[in-house]
């Protein structure tokens, strides 16, 4: 679907969020013939540029990032429609001028009064954008058109800065309009999960813990933190990305069919997973955490955590994160959901694997020398997306031996088109007034009742333990696992 007559405006335009990700993707949205004739792109930011300034920054942006060609028409189309407006957020004649040009836009452009406010900035920011919005006249329109506020995570830093958050917000948004982006839900595999359970009839009578075992949900990236030590520490692995996107992908894995995919009854279904999930009591037995050090990555040296810039020494920030967790509900009782994320492993890979029970019997010749192991359905949702499902085989010979074996369904061999980048089904969907993919604030809170109980405990109980870049976490990692009798994958 085509998005109807609208337009977008950023703030932190000039951050790594922005040209990386949001200026490419409006890009490729408008290359793909997506976005509305007469779109609009306006840039607010402190920097003192003019709109062919910002015009030409966006340029580089799309040159470098977008995933689709460059197309010289493509770009006069959109360039017609790019504004910068200059100003600080306390600055209140800024947002005046932002008035006036998205006046402007609906009268040159066409844009009929639709405005997207994409706020690319750190969650300390939003109050006063959105008291600035709401002043200068712009969270509402004048006739009958839709203004909408796109939040990104992080959404507060633990239950009740989340709550404040909300409630800054929806003082002048109301929920309909408030677009919170986590952009796993944007990526084509996570949607892949409900397809997978819900377009089949093979998996769900066994998806639950009559025959699973547990479940392992990981996110390994190769990279360290880079130059994002100002985002980063304080954060650490947890509430970077278990609270919102590990979090998302187990609500997704477990949660019960909903009515129909709208948001509606997708969200319903989330929060009640989410309401079920809780931490096992004995937290230092059922987590692990750790900061990576000095190590070799693809043939590389790398930094550790406290060589790179702007890391105090003191920092207890962890860079690994790995927690256990229940829930509570007659489908999963007894089986832990086991949940990991880290900077510098060994490699980069997002999966979610259901390990199952192993069989209960194996009717084999006490000769046989049998390797079978347990099954697992594993989703790969990145880099190599597609779905593995490992059995046990017969080893070709005359002896009754099973090993284990694997059958893969591969994006990439199974279907010819590539798959959108998140950033642009999301921005899609924010234009279009979609709301199933972007979790509401209940889910948010959730997930932060889930997590405070793990960092409070990780605040006043000892430090993260190191390990070597390149690795698969500390140790203590591995001694979690262990002590339930079981071991993490090796992706
Ligand atoms: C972000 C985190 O949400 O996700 C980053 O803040 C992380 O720390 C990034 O690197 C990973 O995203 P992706 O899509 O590359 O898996």
């Amino acid at each position: 679907r085509i998005a109807g007559p609208c337009g977008i405006v950023i703030f932190g335009v000039t951050g790594d969020l922005a040209r990386k990700k949001l200026i490419p993707a409006i890009y490729d949205l408008a290359n793909r013939g997506l976005l509305p004739p007469g779109f609009a792109l306006t840039g607010f930011g402190r920097r003192d540029w003019s709109h062919q300034d910002f015009a030409h920054y966006a340029r580089e942006a799309v040159k470098q990032f977008a995933r689709t060609p460059f197309k010289q028409a493509v770009w006069d189309e959109l360039v017609d429609g790019i504004r910068f407006v200059q100003g600080t957020f306390n600055d209140t004649d800024a947002f005046m001028r932002l008035n006036d040009t998205v006046k402007e836009l609906d009268e040159q452009r066409g844009t009929g009064g639709n405005h997207a406010f994409y706020l690319s900035v750190p969650p300390s920011a939003f109050p006063l954008v959105c008291r600035q919005l709401a002043e200068c006249g712009l969270s509402q329109s004048e006739e009958d058109a839709w203004r909408r506020v796109v939040i990104e995570k992080p959404f507060g830093h633990d239950l009740e800065s989340a709550q404040e958050l909300n409630n800054v917000v929806s003082e002048v948004f109301p929920a309909e309009d408030v677009f919170r982006i986590d952009h796993y839900l944007g990526k084509e595999t996570v949607q892949n999960i409900l397809a997978l359970r819900f377009a089949n009839q093979m998996y769900e009578p066994i998806w639950n813990s009559h025959y699973v075992d547990h479940v392992q949900i990981t996110m390994a990236e190769d990279i360290g933190i880079g130059s994002r030590a100002g985002y980063y520490d304080g954060i650490g692995a947890a509430r970077d990305v278990i609270q919102n996107h590990l979090l998302q992908l187990l609500a997704l894995t477990a949660m019960e069919e909903p009515a129909s995919f709208s948001a509606r009854d997708l969200i319903a279904e989330k929060i009640k997973v989410l309401a079920a999930t809780r931490v096992p009591d004995d937290i230092d037995a059922h987590t692990a955490r750790g900061q990576y050090t000095a190590g070799w990555q693809g043939g590389e040296k790398v930094n550790g955590f406290f060589e790179e810039d702007g890391i105090p020494a003191d920092s207890v920030t962890e860079t690994f994160a790995a927690i256990r967790v229940d829930i509570d509900n007659r489908r999963w009782a007894g089986v832990p959901f086991y949940l990991r994320a880290g900077k510098r492993l060994g490699r980069r890979v997002t999966e979610i694997a259901i390990v199952f029970k192993k069989a209960p019997h194996l009717p084999f010749e006490s000769t046989a020398t049998t390797k079978l192991g347990e099954n697992a359905l594993v989703i790969r949702v990145q880099p190599d997306e597609g779905v593995t499902m490992r059995i046990g085989a017969k080893v070709p010979g005359t002896q009754m031996e099973i090993r284990d074996v694997t059958m893969d369904f591969g994006y990439g061999h199974a279907f010819t088109q590539s798959s959108p980048e998140a950033y642009e089904r999301l921005i899609l969907d924010v234009l279009l007034g979609e709301p199933p993919l972007f979790p509401r604030h209940e889910e948010v809170e959730l997930s932060w009742r889930i997590l405070d109980p793990i960092t409070a405990h990780w605040a006043q109980h000892g430090s993260p333990a190191p390990y070597r870049a390149g690795t698969w976490g500390p140790d203590t990692a591995d001694e979690m696992l262990k002590r339930d009798g079981r071991a993490w994958r090796r992706p």
